[in-house]
């Protein structure tokens, strides 16, 4: 990816290109991706409405969306790794590519059977991330499928579970604050080993007798504008749902209520880390 290409301008001068016939047709893994590692591991089933990644001794497994994306409503349901899934992580995302790309992240760190995963958040820009927010999920992810959504529009990224917003990450660039906006990214997903940090900071280790383990995916939905030979599906403008969203204050209470009650970790409260003071998006929140 060209670092310094500025779809906002193309997208405004140029081409538009409408793709709307592919946008929110549910999730066909054969069409919407292609698998780029673990070889067999991963697998698309059910004619494309299903996809398994596993996780041997050998190796891992992952895939990567066939589209760029540029802003969005994304959703997808996961059902992860049940079991004693201590030293697993099963990461969900979004980047563009090259040194100062743009990322959006979900990980979920795996545990001993009966203890809680976590959700790990981050969001990187122009390369930079360290904002990581982490959380307990209030139901047993293993047991049936979720819907992990990000909403991505110029005015901020949101973080969704199940419909609930967990973290609100907004567009501060009147602050100086980078805002994820001119790179597109596609969606990668992987389940790998990462016993020597996962679970309690790298205490528990994957006990590979319970090998292989396996996550699942369904109901993939883009609605999201794509980007394609250097142009956006989407007109500035675009009458689109989530295109001006933000959180109102009925779902700004109800994030408050989950961070509050579920929130492990926030770096914008972690003065040890930063001595030198909190990032500046911190005290705008
Ligand atoms: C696993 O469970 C333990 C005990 O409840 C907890 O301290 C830890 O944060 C959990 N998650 C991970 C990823 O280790």
């Amino acid at each position: 990816m060209a670092g310094n290409a500025s779809p906002l301008s193309s997208l405004s001068m140029a081409v538009f290109i409408l793709v709307s016939l592919k946008i929110a047709s549910a999730g066909d893994f054969y069409r919407d991706f292609d698998i780029t590692w673990g070889g067999s591991r991963a697998q698309v089933l059910n004619s494309g409405q299903l996809l398994k990644l596993s996780l041997d001794r050998t190796s891992g497994s992952g895939f990567q969306s066939k589209n760029e994306y540029l802003f969005g409503k994304i959703d997808m349901q996961l059902k992860l790794v049940p079991g004693n899934s201590a030293g697993t992580v099963t990461a969900y995302y979004f980047s563009s590519q090259g040194p100062t790309h743009d990322e959006i992240d979900f990980e979920f760190l795996g545990n001993l059977s009966g203890d809680p995963y976590t959700l790990h958040t981050n969001v990187y820009t122009q390369g930079k991330g360290n904002r990581e927010q982490q959380f307990r999920l209030w139901f047993d992810p293993t047991i049936n499928f979720h819907t992990y959504s990000i909403l991505w529009n110029p005015k901020n990224i949101i973080f969704l579970v199940d419909g609930t917003p967990v973290r609100d990450f907004k567009n501060l660039e009147s602050r100086g604050i980078a805002f994820p906006k001119n790179q597109p990214m596609r969606i990668y997903s992987s389940l790998w080993d990462a016993e020597d940090w996962a679970t309690r900071g790298g205490l528990v280790k994957t006990d590979w007798t319970k090998a292989p383990f396996t996550a699942t995916y369904q109901n993939f939905v883009a609605d999201a504008c794509i980007w394609s030979s250097g142009a956006s599906s989407c007109a500035p403008g675009i009458n689109r749902l989530w295109w001006n969203q933000e959180l109102d204050s009925t779902s700004e209470e109800r994030m408050r209520f989950i961070q509050r009650n579920y929130m492990i970790y926030n770096y914008c409260t972690d003065t040890r880390r930063f001595p030198q003071g909190l990032p500046p998006e911190c005290s705008v929140a």
